[in-house]
């Protein structure tokens, strides 16, 4: 039986080998991570990570050819193929802090390999690392001069949390990048065929190593822009009366545009967006292309710009002072059907919200109250300047309250925001919530997931991002 290991079970590395092994049961397929209780929440009933239809494929090969373990050296020793998917995260300190990815973890897993291997091996990029990384990997992974073989490939995922299992099961594409040498194309082949199990041919490209690292990161600094140019044109669109999910939808029928990812948000959140932006800023600065650097850097500052004016927007709305007021939060994952709340908008309205002495009561279907202090309490380095945040004061725990039920955390409320799009916030009993409300109620939609006509028929002064403004609203200007 052919062994394949994973170092690092987290987001990507749990479902992507949980599929492999679904599809190719003549392979023994092992997860294996540092962190012992991550590994035993992967062996019990209630997985790590929330991903809808994820509980079905681990339950259907765990235990069969798919296994959880600490014991890292023992099966990374064994393997054949080993793919690296653990946590890169931007540097918080020291040479291209606040941009530059930190590959401290990888580093260490790459060591680790060339310690206890003594076979030879093809090693598979998983996570989203810098362009050329896997030159430095071949270098660590060589050190050793022991004899063992190794062959570096690059196999961005390509997933997005809460459709990892449907986008795993039916990719619309697999990448995968190796050295244009025999061994190389033979490495690359070697990883083709296990894909091949469920993927249609023409749907897995072979690239050299570089395009492959470089492709993931401009995948996703395209998908960000586009969300940035639509955030951008909400602005625009309240200060003129025009509504964005009209001109989205008009743009969208352009072919050469095309429909998806056109939503209108609050902004984009996301282990991946902004890291990943942000480790292209600083490749394209290392490399002397300062003009492409602040091309991509203005995405990011688009993201501010929207998570701040909307924020200010609340605040401005309800007379400049939230102080004392209850404000309810609905949402607080970085998006639907996920309990992942990484960089998610809903940490930094509430954070602004603290700020100004309000008090949040937080909804959210799937986010633990532990995980929403402990996003509220951490405070987080400033990409821009590469300083922390603003602290949020020692006291400001006593402000916030987690509910369980949107009614409850409404009930009192001043204003309610809408910051994640769970499909249940469209079907909620806004009658009901608007009779708890202090009055006037407000209501702002970071999502445009309500009918504002139907919302303003039952009372509420309505702020729905890119649509045009209450009259209310017109008067109490923001500043962005
Ligand atoms: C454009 C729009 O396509 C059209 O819908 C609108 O009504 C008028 O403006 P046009 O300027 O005639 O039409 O040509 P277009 O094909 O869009 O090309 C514009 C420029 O972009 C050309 O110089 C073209 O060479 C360049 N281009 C286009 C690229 O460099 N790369 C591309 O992938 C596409
Ligand atoms: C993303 C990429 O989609 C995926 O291909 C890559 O592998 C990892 O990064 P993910 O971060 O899981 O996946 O979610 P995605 O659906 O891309 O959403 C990212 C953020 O953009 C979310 O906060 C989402 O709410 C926001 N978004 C997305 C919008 O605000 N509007 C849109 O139209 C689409
Ligand atoms: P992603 O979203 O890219 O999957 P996560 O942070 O969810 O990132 O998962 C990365 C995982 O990698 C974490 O569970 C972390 O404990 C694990 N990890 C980091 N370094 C190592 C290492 N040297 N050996 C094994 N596991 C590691």
């Amino acid at each position: 039986m052919v062994k394949i290991c994973c170092i690092g079970a987290g987001y990507v590395g749990g479902p992507t080998m949980a599929v492999i092994a679904l599809k190719c049961p003549e392979l023994e397929v092992v997860v294996v991570d540092i962190c012992a209780s991550r590994i035993d929440a992967w062996n019990r009933d209630k997985l790590p990570i929330y991903e809808p239809g994820l509980d079905d494929v681990v339950k259907a090969c765990r235990g069969r050819n798919l296994f959880f373990s600490t014991d890292i050296e023992k099966h990374v020793a064994d393997a054949e193929i080993l793919f690296l998917s653990v946590n890169t995260p931007t540097k918080t300190s020291g040479l291209g802090a606040g941009k530059a990815a930190d590959l401290t973890f990888w580093e260490k897993a790459a060591r680790m390999i060339a310690d206890v291997s003594n076979s030879d091996k093809i090693v598979v990029e998983k996570s989203t690392v810098p362009v050329k990384t896997a030159e430095a990997i071949e270098k660590i992974l060589n050190h050793n001069n022991n004899g063992v073989k190794y062959q570096v490939l690059s196999n961005p995922e390509f997933l997005s949390e809460g459709t990892a299992i449907e986008d795993l099961l039916y990719p619309e594409r697999v990448l995968i990048g190796g050295r244009e040498t025999p061994e190389g194309q033979k490495a690359v082949q070697t990883l083709k065929d296990i894909y091949a199990r469920w993927v249609p041919d023409d749907l897995i490209i072979t690239t050299n190593l570089w395009s492959a690292e470089l492709s993931k990161l401009a995948s996703n600094a395209f998908q960000a822009q586009r969300v940035s140019s639509i955030n951008a044109m909400s602005a625009l669109c309240e200060a003129t009366g025009a509504s964005v999910s009209e001109v989205a939808y008009a743009i969208g029928m352009d072919s050469r545009i095309g429909p998806k990812f056109l939503n209108s948000s609050v902004g984009f959140g996301g282990s991946c967006f902004q890291k990943d932006i942000l480790n292209l800023v600083y490749i394209c600065e290392c490399n002397g292309l300062p003009e492409v650097a602040n091309y991509w850097k203005q995405v990011i500052k688009i993201n501010d710009y929207q998570k701040r004016r909307f924020l200010n927007r609340v605040i401005s709305s309800m007379f400049n002072t939230v102080s004392g007021k209850k404000i309810a939060i609905l949402g607080f994952a970085f998006k639907k059907d996920t309990a992942d709340t990484r960089e998610s908008a809903s940490i930094f309205v509430s954070q602004g919200l603290l700020r100004e002495k309000a008090n949040i009561s937080i909804y959210d279907p799937k986010v633990t109250e532990d995980q929403i202090q402990y996003d509220l309490a951490t405070n987080k380095l400033d990409w821009d300047n590469q300083v922390p945040q603003q602290p949020m004061s020692p006291t400001a725990r006593n402000q916030v309250t987690v509910m369980w039920d949107p009614y409850e955390a409404t009930k009192g409320a001043h204003g309610v925001c809408i910051l994640t799009e769970w499909d249940e916030f469209k079907d909620l009993d806004y009658k009901k919530i608007y009779d708890g409300m202090q009055k006037p109620a407000f209501m702002f939609d970071g999502r445009n997931m309500v009918d504002p006509v139907k919302l303003r028929e039952i009372g509420f002064i309505v702020y729905s991002i890119g649509r045009p403004l209450d009259p209310w609203l017109l008067d109490m200007p923001a500043v962005a």
